[in-house]
C-alpha cells in the first residue's frame, strides 16, 4: 500500500470491527516497518513504531529506541522504560492508557543522538501517528523531543515545568527516564512535572 492510499478505503474493510484509529495506526505501521528513507534502516533489527492506546489522551514521546528496543520492536522496555512505566504510574497511568512512540524509529549506532537529517526522514510518521491517535496532551521525554517537536533549542530549564500549547496539543516537558537514571536530583522535579500533567489531563480529558 503507497503512504497516498493509506487512508484511502481498502477492498474487505467493509468486514473489519477495529475501530478506525487502530485500523489507521495499523495500515500506518505496515509501511513504516519498510521504511528505507535513511541510514538507520540498514542498521536496525527492528523499526520500533510504538503502541498503546489507539485513542490515548496522552501521548508520550521519547528520543529514539536502544538495544533492548531494537530487539523487541516495541518502545521502552529497556531500564528507561522500567523507569517510564513507574513514573507513569505514580499519576495513575498504566501504558494501556497512553500512546507511546519516539521522534525516530531506528535505533541510532552506540545510542548516539538522531542526527538531524534522520530526524527529518522519521517525523512524518510520528506527525501521522499524532493525527490519527489525536491525543490532547503531549509528555516529551528529554531535550531532543522538547526541540523537536516544539522546533526550539530551548533548554530543559526553559521548557519543563508548565503547559506548553504547540499545535493544539498541550505539552509537558520533563527529564528522559535515561537521564533519571544517571542523575537521581533530577526525579524531583520530574515528580513535580508529571503531577502537572496529571491535573492538567484531568482537567482537559476528565475520566477517560
Ligand atoms: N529511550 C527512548 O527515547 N525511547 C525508547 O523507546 C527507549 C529508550
Amino acid at each position: 500500500m503507497t503512504q497516498e492510499s493509506l487512508f484511502e478505503p481498502q477492498a474487505g474493510d467493509g468486514g473489519n470491527c477495529q475501530p478506525l484509529t487502530a485500523r489507521g495506526l495499523d495500515s500506518l505501521r505496515s509501511v513504516a516497518v519498510e521504511c528505507r528513507k535513511c541510514r538507520l534502516s540498514e542498521m536496525r533489527r527492528n523499526v520500533v513504531f510504538g503502541e498503546g492506546n489507539p485513542k490515548a489522551g496522552l501521548f508520550v514521546i521519547g528520543e529514539a529506541p536502544g538495544a533492548e528496543e531494537d530487539a523487541q520492536g516495541r518502545p521502552f522496555v529497556g531500564r528507561s522504560g522500567q523507569l517510564l512505566d513507574k513514573i507513569l504510574l505514580a499519576v495513575g497511568f498504566e501504558r494501556k492508557d497512553v500512546y507511546i512512540g519516539n521522534i525516530i524509529k531506528c535505533r541510532p549506532p552506540e545510542n548516539r543522538n538522531p542526527l538531524a537529517d534522520e530526524i527529518e526522514c522519521c517525523m512524518p510518521w510520528l506527525n501521522e501517528q499524532l493525527e490519527i491517535v489525536a491525543p490532547k496532551m503531549l509528555l516529551l521525554l528529554g531535550r531532543v523531543a522538547a526541540n523537536t517537536i516544539l522546533g526550539n533549542n530551548l533548554s530543559m530549564a526553559a521548557m519543563r515545568g508548565r503547559i506548553i500549547r504547540w499545535k493544539g496539543f498541550d505539552c509537558v516537558v520533563t527529564y528522559h527516564p535515561a537521564a533519571l537514571l544517571r542523575n537521581p536530583n533530577w526525579k524531583r522535579p520530574c515528580w513535580e512535572d508529571v503531577q502537572m500533567l496529571r491535573a492538567h489531563y484531568d482537567r482537559v480529558c476528565g475520566d477517560t
